[in-house]
């Protein structure tokens, strides 16, 4: 390739010299900066951000990322989904007010994600004054317009909790089959489907009450009132072909009333005019994006309202999962509608996320915490896994461990990092850091600039998968030129340092566009890339400025391997172990077999003192962060149900299977403070360990607090 010279440029900024080629005008002009508003699913309050979860966040802070370098006016706000029975439940078991579950679980959410470097302008929470209020106005404004309608129905009632159960929270035998413990919906033994009604000897998984049949007054959303509303959006052509095709189903099968109250005791909003009944969660969830964006302006001066208005000239998108497309598109943009607020201008549904091609596994150790995956690894190596799987379609994505780590050592380490690593040594050890004043292959600079284009599309689209090739297929060609180019060699002969000095200018020139071209996807990759290169912005306009006569800094390793063993130690400690260990089987199990020595020995004055009730076990759920434990709700009688951690999961993984049955506690056992909380006496179990410990379980017969003598 012939070599070209720059002449000495103009316009000297920063500390090095920039060229704009002609033809390639910065996205400047305020007319074309977009106005954005984008938001992701709001997470639930109860349970940590997993890997499964960050398919979504990752893929709506890349896009965001890329807009705000191409300069647009984005923001993107997000909340922690606070509401609904299974958060006062958990509240419940943890022996906390729901207010203190769900900021503990928000402080954990956010931490997570800022580790994963997804960068929200607003992370709020739906149980705020914000989203009351127009939870509140939205239902209003839809009753008023006659879009609510009221009508009893009648459901299961547990008469011990005294609440309305759900579907899931009512198990019993099978109607069809009679297998045992099956829920209120459908049987996973024989596939039959039902009313819990149907079951035969149901009971409340909360309590292990007989439920019974209860009228109450329920409040519901006239969906088909938005039938053509919905049909005319539809056909506009803002939705992914999959979600149109799915809609067009559910068109055809007929859209009905949505149920949208539910009774106290509900952890909600309560609805106007209608004490005792509360919003569905699932109502107040996505008025949640409005309230977060609201909370955001409250705080920097600007106007929440105009995003919001019916003609607004904000545009407006939601990612989300395939599994819940309905709210979105059907519910939300309907309710949105009844109460004369804008619509989205579209929703952007992914697939789920497999890990070695299977669904996540706690036993495979596959269903992997944010923090699990923190704790041994570069967040920006899964950032750029998803990255290059992600098409924009709802396609299920695989994160094939191996594969990620091959991938990730040869892209990033291997063919990225190494453009640098190759260059930077020459600079700094023979030209004292500073890039050459020539740019000696002006038209490979200018074919990596023109790229940014299509990739830019892609970006747009996200189509992250198809950006990433390209990138990639840069990055083999600048490899490709450093090894035709040999600096290496020609440093060792006599009078060639002006073209060591350009090659290796030329080298980082090159790689500077790559990172401009990453940086949305390894934000923090790019940081330490544009510090190296000593530039004031990696920003997508910038791009078009070649580095000539230009100090650099000293160069740092970028980025490191994927060590396997770390990823081995990951999957390791997601495991949930079916083998106990010794100190798993609670200190006052009873060991069929005695392996070791006798403990010392007590008098029958000793042994009285121990006072063993028949308890019934009314919850048992898993400890979130503890490997052995259960957490067990017991009734003995008193008017207090008592906590107890039993390390017994090894031998119960179905912690709910153990719910309604009897067993045997020691009752007056000192409370003892654990990690996860009080723990408030001990179960009695017998067996080796492993999977064979058996919680000691009374005949029938017994009722619970009764002595055991
Ligand atoms: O499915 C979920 O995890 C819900 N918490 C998502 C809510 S998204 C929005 F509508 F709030
Ligand atoms: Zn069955």
């Amino acid at each position: 390739m012939a070599t070209v010279h720059h002449k000495a440029h103009e316009s000297r900024l920063f500390s090095g010299i920039f060229t704009p080629f002609p033809g390639l005008s910065p996205l400047s002009a305020m007319s074309d900066r977009r106005r954005i508003l984008v938001t992701s699913a709001l997470p639930y309050a109860n349970g940590p951000i997993h890997l499964g979860h960050l398919v979504e966040y990752i893929q709506t802070d890349i896009w965001v990322r890329f807009q705000k370098s191409r300069g647009h006016d984005i923001h993107y706000v997000c909340a922690d989904d606070a509401h609904g029975t299974a958060i006062m439940l958990k509240a419940q078991q943890n022996g906390v007010t729901p207010e203190a579950q769900i900021a503990n679980v928000k402080a954990d959410h956010e931490r997570d994600f800022a580790d994963f470097h997804i960068r929200f302008d607003n992370y709020h929470s739906t149980h705020s004054e914000e989203n009351r209020e127009l939870s509140a106005q939205i239902y209003l404004k839809n009753r008023d317009a006659g879009h609510i309608a009221t009508r009893p129905i009648h459901q299961l009632f547990d008469p011990e909790k005294q609440m309305f159960l759900a579907d899931r929270f009512i198990k019993g035998d099978c109607p069809k089959c009679g297998a045992k413990d099956q829920y209120g919906d459908s049987c996973e033994v024989c596939g039959a489907t039902y009313s819990p009604t149907e079951l035969k000897n149901p009971r409340s998984t909360i309590s292990g009450a007989t439920p019974v049949m209860k009228e109450s007054e329920h409040y519901f959303f006239k969906l088909p009132d938005f039938a053509g509303f919905l049909q005319d959006r539809e056909r506009s052509g803002r939705l992914q072909p999959e979600v149109a095709n799915k809609l067009d189903e559910w068109f055809e099968s007929g859209l009905n009333d949505w149920d949208i109250s539910r009774d106290a005791p509900y952890f909600g909003f309560e609805i106007p005019d209608a004490p005792g009944k509360y919003f569905y969660v699932w109502v107040d969830a996505p008025i949640g994006y409005i309230a977060s964006w609201r909370n955001l302006c409250e705080k920097t001066g600007r106007d929440w309202k105009e995003a919001w208005a019916a003609d607004s000239r904000t545009e407006l998108y939601h990612f989300i999962g395939k599994d819940i497309v309905y709210f979105h598109a059907l519910f939300w943009p309907a309710m949105l509608e009844g109460a004369g607020y804008r619509k989205p201008n579209a929703i952007f549904a992914h697939g789920f996320l497999t890990v070695n091609g299977q669904k996540m596994s706690k036993s495979r150790g596959t269903f992997i915490k944010a923090r699990s995956y923190l704790e041994q690894l570069n967040p920006e190596y899964l950032r750029y896994y998803f990255a290059a799987k992600l098409s924009g379609t709802v396609e299920d994505i695989d994160l094939s461990l191996e594969d990620f780590t091959a991938r990730v050592n040869s892209d990033l380490v291997g063919k990225v990092v190494n453009i640098a690593s190759r260059c930077a040594g020459f600079i700094a050890r023979k030209f004292d850091n500073r890039l050459s004043a020539g740019c000696a292959e002006t038209a490979l600079v200018q074919e990596f600039i023109l790229a940014g284009d299509s990739i830019a599309q892609h970006y747009e689209n996200r189509d992250f998968g198809r950006a990433v090739r390209e990138i990639m297929a840069l990055a083999d060609r600048a490899n490709q030129y450093i090894d035709e180019k040999k600096p290496w060699a020609l440093a060792r002969l006599e009078g060639r340092e002006q073209e060591v000095h350009e090659v290796c200018s030329v080298g980082l020139n090159l790689f500077r566009q790559l990172l401009v071209y990453l940086a949305p996807i390894l934000p923090a990759m790019a940081e330490a890339s544009r510090e190296f290169l000593n530039m004031q912005s990696l920003d997508w306009a910038s791009r078009q400025q070649l580095l000539l006569d230009h100090a650099i800094n000293s160069f740092t390793p970028l980025m490191t391997r994927v060590e396997k063993e770390k990823v081995d130690a990951m999957v390791e400690a997601s495991k949930e172990h079916l083998e106990a260990t010794a100190d798993a089987v609670p200190a006052a199990a009873v060991t069929a077999v005695a392996p070791e020595a006798l403990a010392p020995e007590i008098t029958i004055d000793d042994f009285v003192k121990i006072d063993m009730r028949v308890a019934r076990i009314v919850n048992a759920v898993h400890v979130q962060g503890a490997d052995k434990l259960l957490q067990l709700t017991l009734d003995i009688g008193e008017e207090k149900t008592r906590n107890v951690f039993a390390g017994i999961k090894s031998a119960y993984p179905e912690p709910e299977k153990l719910v309604g049955r009897l067993t045997i506690m020691v009752a007056n056992l000192a409370p003892r403070k654990m990690k996860f909380g009080m723990s408030e006496g001990m179960v009695l179990a017998a067996g080796p360990g492993g999977a064979d410990i058996f919680i000691l379980s009374p005949d029938a017969g017994s009722t619970p607090g009764m002595k055991v003598k």
